[in-house]
């Protein structure tokens, strides 16, 4: 297979702090060895529609340090159409690009795999998603920022959840993946953490945090992933604590977006920056339709269809200690 001497990237789906320091790897990885680079904006919309602009190392100055992307994102329901995706192709094709790098989570990689599939033309991806629900990475670019944040939010949360003796329920992000709620949790100090690949019930939640206040805490706080199945709806179970347990005073805080902006964390940026140099890499030695992740630290490529979720298992010794250090 010949060399790239064109490659194109863009950031598709949820956007995530670090995407700027990827791309701008990417970009800078292409100067140094003396490749065209050109982004496109909005992802596989702006794919479909030609949206292109050619990036020189220049281009990406100042970006390491800010959150969301430059070249913005979308969902694209059009690439998800054989008709889409053949416009995609045709404007890669008639500006000479000869590889495409796509930032983004699992439907990003999905989308490519099967764009790789019908043109055979090369692809690879780098995981931007504040979920952490990739495999075939140790962590996604943007999930350590978001949990930052978010421990950050529950910090201040816990001053006034103190101050009045209260019990908030906080909603973090993480539409099937635990990850964020676990970790964050953790590291703020819940009482509870409830996440989508655990259903424990709302009756157990009662029962523990009867436990607490018995055991002598003034103030609790209870995470919870977006995606939980009891903490789908958290104002109802904010209701249904307060008919249960009426000696609790409880408020709610979902913390939204929030979690998906700011700079992003110095761990982040250095993992950008590794993967975007290894997807450059990865294209020049002849890869393609992989994922180019962390894997023990050290930068790995996995075949996208490795990397879609599904198998994203939530690690037993978090949720072990969750429960010991709580007591
Ligand atoms: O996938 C990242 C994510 O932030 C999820 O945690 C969240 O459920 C979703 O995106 C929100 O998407 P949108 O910004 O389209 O509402």
């Amino acid at each position: 297979m010949k060399k790239p001497k064109k490659i194109a990237v863009l950031t598709s789906g949820g956007d995530a702090p670090g995407m700027n320091a990827a791309i701008r790897a990417v970009v800078r990885a292409c100067a140094y060895y003396n490749l065209d680079c050109v982004g496109i904006y909005r992802g596989f919309q702006g794919l479909i529609e030609g949206d292109f602009k050619t990036l020189d190392a220049r281009s990406v100055k100042h970006i390491i340090n800010r959150g969301g992307t430059f070249l913005k994102s979308a969902r694209s329901k059009e690439f998800m159409t054989t008709e889409g995706r053949k416009k995609a192709f045709h404007h890669l094709k008639s500006n000479d690009v000869d590889a495409l790098v796509v930032i983004g989570g699992d439907g990003t990689f999905a989308g490519a795999s099967i764009f790789y599939g019908e043109f055979n033309f090369p692809v690879v991806g780098i995981p931007g998603t504040i979920d952490n629900d990739i495999n075939g990475t140790d962590f996604t670019i943007g999930y350590d920022s978001a949990l930052n944040t978010a421990v950050e939010a529950i910090d201040k949360i816990r001053d006034t959840a103190n101050s009045h003796n209260r019990l908030f329920l906080v909603e973090v992000m993480g539409r099937d993946a635990g990850d964020i709620a676990l970790n964050a949790g953790i590291g703020a100090g819940a009482e509870e953490i409830l996440i989508p690949e655990q259903n424990l019930g709302r009756e157990r939640l009662l029962e523990s945090l009867s436990r607490s206040k018995k055991s002598g805490k003034s103030s609790s706080i209870v995470v919870i992933s977006e995606g939980d199945q009891i903490g789908k709806n958290i104002f109802g179970l904010a209701d249904y604590i307060k008919e249960n347990l009426t000696e609790y005073e409880v408020r709610v805080t979902v913390l939204g977006h929030i979690q998906r902006g700011g700079a992003p964390s110095c761990y982040d940026r250095v993992l950008a920056s590794r993967l975007g140099v290894g997807a450059v890499d990865a294209l020049l030695k002849g890869e393609n339709n992989v994922m180019i992740g962390l894997i023990h630290n050290k930068v790995s490529s996995v075949p996208f269809s490795k990397a879609i979720k599904g198998s994203n298992e939530i690690d037993e010794e978090l949720i072990r200690v969750a429960d010991i250090i709580s007591v």
